[in-house]
C-alpha cells in the first residue's frame, strides 16, 4: 500500500493553525476536529458501497450505501480527537478503542484498555491517531485488530514522520497510511519535528 499526503489548502491552513504553538486549546480542538473531516473525504475514497434501491419522486434507480459495516478506532488519548469530524460524516459507523501510551524512556508501545465493536472483522476500519511518530502505537494498534480478525484498515493521522511512516508499511504493507503532512523526522525524545508538540496534551489542554 501507500502513504497518501491529502495536500488540500484548507488542511494545510488549519494545520499551521494546530502547528502555532500560540494556538489555545479551543481553537486546536475545533481545527483537528474540522481536519479531520475533511481527511475523511480523501480517506473514505475507497469505501466499499451497498448497493440499494431508491425511489425518486420520478421512478425507482440504483442508490449506494455505505451501510454499518465501518468502524473508526481511535488510539487513545488523542485519536480522539479525530472522531467527531470522522463520524459527523460516517454516523452509522461505530466507534472501538485501543488505549496504547508510549513509555516516555523506551518510547515502546504500552497496551493499557481495548473495546472493539461487535462484528468488527466484517468492518472496514479507519485507525486514527494523529501523531504517527515511532510507529510503536499504530503497529500495536494494527496487530491487535488483525488479531480479532480485522481484514480491512485504513490508517488516518494528521502529521506523520518518515521513521514512523517506514515502519508501518514495512511491518503491514497492507495498510494504507493518510496524513495531511510529512514531517522532516524524529528529534532525541521521539517527538516529531517541526511537529505541533505533544497532541493529547494539545487537545486535552494537559499541559
Ligand atoms: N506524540 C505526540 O503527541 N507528538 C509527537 O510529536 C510525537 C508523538
Amino acid at each position: 500500500m501507500a502513504v497518501i499526503e491529502i495536500n488540500h489548502p484548507l488542511i494545510q491552513h488549519k494545520l499551521t493553525l494546530l502547528r502555532n504553538k500560540n494556538t489555545d486549546t479551543k481553537s486546536f480542538r475545533e481545527n483537528l476536529n474540522e481536519i479531520s473531516k475533511l481527511m475523511t473525504y480523501e480517506v473514505t475514497k475507497n469505501l466499499v458501497l451497498d448497493e440499494i434501491e431508491v425511489e425518486t419522486p420520478l421512478m425507482k434507480t440504483t442508490g449506494y450505501t455505505l451501510g454499518t459495516n465501518i468502524a473508526v478506532v481511535p488510539i487513545l488519548r488523542a485519536g480522539l480527537g479525530m472522531v467527531d469530524g470522522i463520524v459527523s460524516l460516517i454516523p452509522t459507523a461505530k466507534i472501538g478503542h485501543i488505549g496504547v501510551y508510549r513509555d516516555e524512556e523506551t518510547l515502546q508501545p504500552v497496551y493499557y484498555y481495548c473495546k472493539l465493536p461487535v462484528d468488527v472483522q466484517n468492518k472496514q476500519v479507519i485507525l486514527v491517531d494523529p501523531m504517527l511518530a515511532t510507529g510503536g502505537s499504530a503497529i500495536y494498534a494494527i496487530d491487535y485488530l488483525k488479531n480479532a480478525g480485522v481484514k480491512n484498515i485504513v490508517f488516518m493521522c494528521l502529521v506523520a514522520a518518515p521513521e514512523g511512516i517506514a515502519k508501518v508499511l514495512q511491518t503491514h504493507p497492507d495498510v494504507a497510511i493518510y496524513t495531511a503532512k510529512i514531517d522532516q523526522g524524529l528529534d532525541s525524545n521521539g517527538y516529531i519535528y517541526p511537529g505541533l508538540g505533544d497532541c493529547g496534551d494539545r487537545i486535552f489542554g494537559t499541559k
